[in-house]
């Protein structure tokens, strides 16, 4: 079994964080996204992965590198635009040649990793499987009709009247019949070969797909109030470890992690769960958590921050509340004089500098 992991794509859904840097690597409980995917592929035994990189491929190949520390072989494979799912498919089917594989999207985040649904997967002879989990917004996503058994009926991609409310998770096992589906269909109103409807050429064609459903959670992380999410659920598995140092008289509650050569001073309350990064300055007086994460080499001082994503190296002092914020690598924040309203949201990209 070999494995594809898509880290291309624009991220439009995430400007302006995704205008410099790969939506992949946007970190989830202070690891990048993309991270997640290839541990589970590493997990369910696979050891020869395929990226595919759009126009943030140099980024994408110094974060994976040659996939030691992971003990994968690192194939890159470039694809010249978003041209689709499927298109990314076609593009690799010289890296794949006859074996089966598993499709994972970077950007998507499961607990529970993919196992049992490989194992299920290669004890079958179906065609393609799929994963699939249920959802408050369909029509966001590839959806689902299946029957009684879990079979699958139909499939739509981003429809406007869902027929269920069963969603494709962006992770996929396919045997080689995937390319001629692959080749035969055409692009869809978004100008993309889309790998929902190379599936339902092979159940149209009498090809079995079979189906899983998500155990745990899933995300997909398009959107700043995914990420939050994503974090939050994230957190919820961490690790709860000191490796900095905590000065006398800091409150810590619940779960929470701080990296090698991070000071948290005096007056300062962190409560979990939270992730504080390596480097970092904490306090006097900042009051962090629940449900955040800090990236490394950033100061946060006299703030109170909640729910929210600070990707690193930035420095935030602040007399406001933040609050279901997703903050880019190289933000300063300070205050400014002002009174109301008390709390502030935020989307904020790289090297970004405002005063509120
Ligand atoms: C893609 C697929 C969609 C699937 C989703 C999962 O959507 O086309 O079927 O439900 O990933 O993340 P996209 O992210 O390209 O809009």
């Amino acid at each position: 079994m070999k494995a594809l992991i898509l880290s291309g794509g624009h991220g439009t859904r995430l400007r302006p964080l995704t205008h410099t840097s790969a939506k992949q690597l946007i970190p989830i409980a202070n690891k990048p996204n993309l991270f997640y995917a290839i541990e589970d592929v590493v997990n369910a035994g696979v050891r020869d992965v395929g990226f595919i990189v759009g126009h943030t491929k140099e980024e994408v190949k110094a974060a994976v590198g040659d996939g030691s520390r992971w003990g994968i072989r690192a194939t890159f494979i470039e694809q010249d635009a978003p041209r689709g799912l499927a298109h990314a498919v076609l593009i690799a089917e010289k890296f794949i040649g006859k074996e089966p594989f598993v499709m994972y999207l970077g950007d998507n985040i499961l607990k529970g990793g993919i196992n049992d649904f490989v194992r299920n997967f290669e004890e079958s002879d179906a065609a393609a499987s799929i994963m699939l989990c249920k959802v408050g917004e369909p029509q966001r996503f590839g959806v689902a009709e299946v029957d009684a058994h879990g079979r699958v009926l139909s499939l739509e991609e981003k429809p406007k009247k869902p027929k269920s409310d069963l969603a494709l998770v962006g992770i996929y096992l396919f045997r080689h019949d995937i390319f001629g589906a692959a080749k035969k269909i055409k692009p869809s109103w978004r100008n993309e070969l889309e790998i929902t409807d190379a599936i339902s050429y092979l159940v149209k064609h009498g090809k079995k797909v079979t189906t899983d459903v998500v155990r745990g959670w899933w995300k997909d992380t398009g959107k700043p109030e995914d990420i939050l999410d994503a974090n939050r659920l994230a957190l919820e598995m961490i690790e709860p470890r000191i490796a900095g140092t905590v000065e006398e008289g800091v409150e810590m509650v619940g779960r929470v992690a701080i990296g090698a050569g991070t000071v948290v001073r005096k007056g300062s309350s962190i409560h979990g769960p939270a992730i504080i990064g390596a480097g970092c300055v904490i306090g006097p007086n900042a009051f962090i958590g629940p449900f955040t994460s800090i990236g490394d080499n950033s100061r946060l001082s006299n703030v109170e921050i909640e729910n929210s994503v600070v990707i690193g190296d930035s420095a935030i002092e602040c007399s406001r509340r933040i609050r279901d914020s997703l903050i880019g690598k190289n933000v300063h924040i300070s205050s400014a004089d002002s009174n109301v309203p008390k709390c502030t949201k935020l989307v904020l990209g790289e090297h970004s500098r405002i005063s509120i």
